[in-house]
């Protein structure tokens, strides 16, 4: 077995664009071991969000390798890298992407239909999630006619509906106030209790890094330990 979940190595990220091109990532190296939390912080542009992207498979690194175990992300192609995302990883986004033609319960059970099990199945397996989310009374709700907490509830659901072994957080109490960001936080760790993922979580938010034992700060394109 790998010593690692998830291995960083020398991560670039340039992006460009007409004439300027930006050099956001520039060499970061960086470790998930089995079950860890993680914090990072950092300040709005410095590419917390692309970093994030990178290590779970949503975008590409201009130059480096992000190894899941023994598996190398870059040698894998697009269906291969998100067949391995939905069998791994949670994604819980900074603006929280549900599909607003689908309800709460749908939008909670797509990553299980995308795995091929049946709607039924799926639907049966998001409802104690969503219960114990504190969302039993919105199942057929459209997410535009939620609160910001409540969808990002749903999003959380909907990350960890999988059950999987890493959860990826970006800023996921950024829009919302203290209290309901704590709340967040709150179930966010019941949950782990459950199904106990290892966590990187994106936030500005020092008392919830302050919750994770790993802290570190991306700065200048470089990842550092705090
Ligand atoms: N697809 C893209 N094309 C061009 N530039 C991009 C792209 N994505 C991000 N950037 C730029 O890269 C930089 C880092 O963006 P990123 O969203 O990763 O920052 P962030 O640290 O998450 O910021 P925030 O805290 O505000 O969410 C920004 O200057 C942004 O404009
Ligand atoms: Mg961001």
């Amino acid at each position: 077995m790998s010593d690692f979940l998830l291995k960083l190595e020398r991560i670039t990220k340039v992006f460009s664009g007409g004439e300027a091109s930006l050099d956001v990532l520039k060499g970061v190296d960086f470790t998930l071991g089995y079950g860890e939390s993680v914090a990072i912080l950092g300040a709005s542009g410095v590419g917390k969000s692309t970093l994030l992207h990178i290590m779970g498979g949503l975008d590409r690194p201009s130059q480096g390798s992000v190894l899941y175990k023994d598996k190398d992300l870059q040698k894998m192609n697009a269906n291969e890298v998100s067949y391995w995302r939905n069998h791994t990883l949670g994604f819980v986004f900074q603006f929280h992407h549900l599909l607003p033609e689908l309800t709460v319960l749908e939008n909670v059970a797509l990553p299980l239909m995308i795995r091929g099990v049946s709607k039924k199945k799926a639907i049966e397996q998001s409802i104690p999630l969503l219960e114990s989310l504190g969302l039993g009374h919105h199942f057929e709700a459209q997410p535009a006619t939620l609160s910001g907490g409540e969808q990002q509830r749903t999003a959380v659901a909907r990350a960890l509906v999988t059950q999987p072994e890493i959860l990826l957080a970006d800023e996921p109490t950024g829009n919302l106030d203290r209290k309901t960001g704590d709340q967040l936080m709150d179930l966010i760790y019941q949950c782990r209790k459950l199904c106990p993922f290892a966590l990187v979580i994106v936030t500005h938010n020092e008392a919830i890094a302050a919750l994770c034992p790993r802290k570190m700060t991306l700065f200048d394109g470089q990842l550092c330990e705090t």
